[in-house]
């Protein structure tokens, strides 16, 4: 397993956001987070990330325990719902932050900000600013910036949620295909079971701060395992699978 979730227990303010999480991940998986709002999955990434710290468990990443490791040293990119660029950088700067932080040679920086460009086909746009771009634009930038200091895992928060319908479909499919290219571990959140089923390879199904199911898509549309997660999915979803599966 890449990443472990073992016994995590998180609370605010007495409210149980995580309540004895457990999951695991393997390398090169791209996982989904999908459950109701408020259910406890950006808890989990923040954690993850090292943004927040679990009351008790433990959070392994590649067997190591990460609990007490600062976020920047745990080799994680991040990439947040609200594309959260910096609007007075030019593209090239917004991709170049995580680099320059690692104090890269110019000539370093120049060199995998031209390679990030061109793999989310923007080559020549690297002089742009953020306000002269589309929000799929936007959002591909923030993905080369989360990937640009080669980071083993991605985590990504309601990375659609800021598009518009059209093009979030089309940015779905493109985010698949580049992390399979790329073929970084990632974890990305969702409140839509219908773009958890197109992503991603795995589901952990969270409700009420705990984790109801992990599973394949075809699995967890086929074999619910609690009165929740067959709740909660769709029954088009069903119907689909079992039309795909004979
Ligand atoms: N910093 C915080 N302070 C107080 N409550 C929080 C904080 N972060 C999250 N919560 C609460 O924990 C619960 C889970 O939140 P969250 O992990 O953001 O859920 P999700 O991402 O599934 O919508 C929510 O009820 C939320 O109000
Ligand atoms: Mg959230």
């Amino acid at each position: 397993m890449y990443v472990e979730m073992k016994n995590i227990y998180k609370t605010f303010d007495g409210f149980h956001a995580s309540d004895n999480v457990n999951f695991g991940i393997e390398k090169g998986q791209l996982a989904a987070l999908l459950g109701p709002s408020g259910s406890g999955k950006t808890t989990i990434l923040r954690m993850i990330a090292g943004l927040d710290v679990p009351d008790s468990g433990d959070i392994l990443i590649n067997g190591m325990r990460v609990n007490n490791l600062p976020g920047s040293k745990r080799g994680i990119g991040f990439v947040f719902q609200n594309y959260a660029l910096f609007r007075y950088m030019t593209v090239a700067d917004n991709i170049a932050f995580g680099l320059k932080i690692q104090k890269k040679s110019k000539a370093e920086i120049k060199e995998r900000v031209d390679e990030l460009l061109e793999l989310i086909a923007m080559p020549g746009l690297g002089k742009r600013f953020p306000h002269q771009l589309s929000g799929g634009q936007r959002q591909r930038v923030a993905f080369a910036r989360a990937l640009a200091p080669n980071p083993q895992l991605l985590l990504l928060d309601e990375p659609f949620a800021a598009i518009d319908a059209k093009v979030r479909r089309e940015l779905r499919t493109w985010l698949r295909d580049m992390i399979q290219r790329v073929g970084i571990t990632s974890i990305f959140v969702t409140h839509d079971q219908e773009e958890a089923m197109e992503v991603a390879n795995t589901i952990i199904i969270t409700n009420q701060g705990r984790v109801e199911q992990i599973g394949a898509p075809e699995e967890i549309c086929r074999n619910p395992e609690t009165e929740f997660v067959s709740d909660f999915i769709d029954s088009k979803y069903l119907e689909a699978m079992k039309w795909r599966n004979g």
